[in-house]
């Protein structure tokens, strides 16, 4: 059902084209984009050989998944990069600029919606005594499982499909993270999906629904978090990108609305021009 007040009726950003339909020109784009997979795929059994460390098996589930969101790392140097649109930013530039410490001794660590489980793999190689990753989709949960036996750090990882708003409590741990998540998840309870997390900030009245559900997927981490959460948030302008746009106010709002002690705005990446990428540490 939509109403009047939903932004998803004028929206001219792309990503919301889909009608559902099958068009010439929705079928058209499915062929090439699945033209495209299957010739990545022969590309990179051609090119890429398999690390040391990684069973022949689980090399050949890794390189039969069509997408892969992360690079993925192994012990001998090896590196099977990632198979996406190039709008994402990289895990390992991301591990860079949100300036996780180098030493996570002791510590406990979630992931949530892991993909591949580079930042779960990341924090047991930091001295994390163990890291859960947990995500929808189970091809990705398969790769992260292949590449942990690679490192032999099956007893201190576990990767789990579980939904966000189903983990359990006793997952809780000192360090979460969780990025490029939640702006999925306005749809959940069944409304049009509405990515511009700027203009429900600027206009909190009007959008108070998408508000609502973004804070409830924000409690449901900043729960689960016992020092600090490690976020990015995509902002997606629905029809242009406004020139006054602050992306610490939504640090401030997580604040007021008592899920963290405080939050700093890390930086931002600005992937498309529709689209920011922006970094935040979140503290409990
Ligand atoms: C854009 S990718 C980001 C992956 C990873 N966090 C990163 O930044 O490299 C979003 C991930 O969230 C997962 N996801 C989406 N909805 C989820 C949910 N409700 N609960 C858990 N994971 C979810 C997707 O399957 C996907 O792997």
């Amino acid at each position: 059902m939509t109403t009047t007040d939903d932004p998803k009726r004028k929206s001219r950003f792309p990503l919301h084209l889909g009608t559902g339909k099958t068009t010439p020109c929705r079928w058209a784009r499915s062929l090439y984009v699945n033209s495209k997979r299957s010739l990545g795929i022969l590309t990179d059994l051609l090119t890429t050989s398999k690390p040391a460390t990684l069973g022949w098996r689980d090399y050949l589930t890794v390189q039969f998944t069509p997408v892969r969101y992360q690079p993925l790392l192994f012990p001998g140097g090896e590196v099977i990069e990632h198979r996406r649109d190039e709008s994402i930013l990289d895990s390992r530039d991301k591990l860079l600029a949100i300036g996780l410490p180098d030493n996570l001794t002791g510590k406990t660590v979630l992931d949530i919606g892991c993909a591949e489980g580079f930042f779960v793999i990341q924090a047991v190689l930091r001295g994390a005594e163990r890291a859960i990753g947990c995500d929808i989709m189970e091809p990705r949960l398969r790769i992260a499982r292949a590449v942990a036996k690679a490192w032999r750090m099956q007893d201190r990882v576990l990767f789990s499909r579980t939904d966000l708003h189903n983990i359990p409590l006793e997952w809780a741990s000192d360090v979460v993270f969780c990025f490029a998540v939640v702006h999925h998840l306005h749809s959940s309870s069944g409304e049009p999906r509405f990515h511009d997390t700027w203009q429900m900030i600027s206009n909190p009245r009007k959008y108070a629904k998408y508000v609502n559900n973004m804070l409830r997927a924000v409690a449901a981490v900043s729960s689960l978090t016992k020092e600090v959460t490690y976020w990015e948030y995509s902002f997606e302008y629905e029809d242009h990108k406004p020139r006054d746009v602050n992306h610490g106010a939504l640090g401030r709002l997580w604040v007021q609305n008592g899920l963290y002690q405080a939050v700093d705005f890390v930086g931002l990446s600005q992937t498309l021009p529709m689209k920011d990428r922006a970094l935040y540490r979140a503290f409990k």
